[in-house]
């Protein structure tokens, strides 16, 4: 799915709250100058850039799938959060930046690392572009690095439920590499979500939620508390049918995901 015009665009920032603001190309100049938090391994990534408080990710066109996805199913976690009176740890969005409606930057809360100045270095891209690179250390840490500085069970519990709802909607790229640790250590927030497709052959729950393979450490961690996911019924979610048409998401194949996770015990 991909926005077929603005006004669709216009339609869903309005219905989520979401605050659509014209920019300069000054302004586009100003982002691009920002550091990068990691290597970008194809031309097909987007870019990610960290100001001080917040991180764009961009540029999108309108028609681009990657655009409607990365807005899209975010909404569709928050609904399935709010629908199911569930914990959230999505990012939050604040913004969607637009430069003569033709390029689009999304504006996010910032993770932040326990590192109040980055420490950066020249890289050259994989286009040949040097960009100003954040030394891996300054940003903040992902999950899938550090899974035994998950102390707290319910923080445990709440990535668990995120990762389950990610696979019930089919958004790939699936994994705890997508969430990420803020400075204490006890945050957690899920980011990234322009890919579609799932895990291949999963054979373990665990495996429905994460594309790597499961690690003995990650096993230790989150295995304990699978059963603890919240999951609806068939009834529950064809209750929300319309709720999951808003964002394109077809209710049969949500309903088919979900038994097919009660197949593992
Ligand atoms: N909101 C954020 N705050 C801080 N850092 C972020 C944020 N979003 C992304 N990043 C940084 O950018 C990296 C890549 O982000 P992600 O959205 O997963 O994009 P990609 O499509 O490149 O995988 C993250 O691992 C993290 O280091
Ligand atoms: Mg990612």
């Amino acid at each position: 799915m991909s926005f077929r015009k603005f006004e669709d665009l216009n339609a869903l920032c309005d219905r989520e709250n979401l605050p659509m603001f014209a920019i300069s190309q000054e302004r586009i100049d100003q982002i691009t100058a920002l550091p990068v938090p990691n290597r970008r391994c194809s031309t097909y990534k987007k870019f990610i850039r960290v100001d001080r408080d917040c991180v764009y990710k961009g540029p999108y066109t309108l028609f681009e799938k990657k655009f409607y996805r990365e807005l899209g199913n975010k909404f569709a976690i928050d609904m399935l959060c709010r629908k199911f009176n569930l914990p959230n740890i999505n990012i939050s969005i604040q913004s969607v930046l637009m430069f003569q409606y033709s390029i689009f930057y999304i504006k996010y809360d910032k993770v932040h690392s326990p590192f109040l100045v980055p420490r950066l270095h020249d890289h050259r891209d994989c286009v040949g572009v040097t960009v100003k690179m954040i030394e891996k250390i300054h940003n903040c840490l992902k999950v899938c690095d550090a899974e035994e500085l998950l102390v707290d069970v319910e923080v445990r519990k709440s990535i668990l439920q995120h990762l389950y709802f990610r696979y019930l909607l089919g958004i790939g790229d699936i994994g705890t590499h997508n969430i990420l640790f803020d400075h204490d250590f006890k945050q957690v927030y899920g980011v990234d979500f322009e890919e579609m497709g799932g895990v291949r052959n999963p054979n373990t729950k665990l495996e429905c939620l994460d594309k790597k393979k499961d690690s003995l450490k990650k096993k230790m961690i989150f295995e304990p508390y699978i059963n603890s996911i919240w999951q609806p019924s068939e009834q529950e979610l064809e209750e929300i049918e319309e709720d999951l048409k808003n964002y394109f998401i077809d209710s049969k194949i949500v309903i088919r995901r979900m038994k097919y996770f009660k197949t593992f015990v």
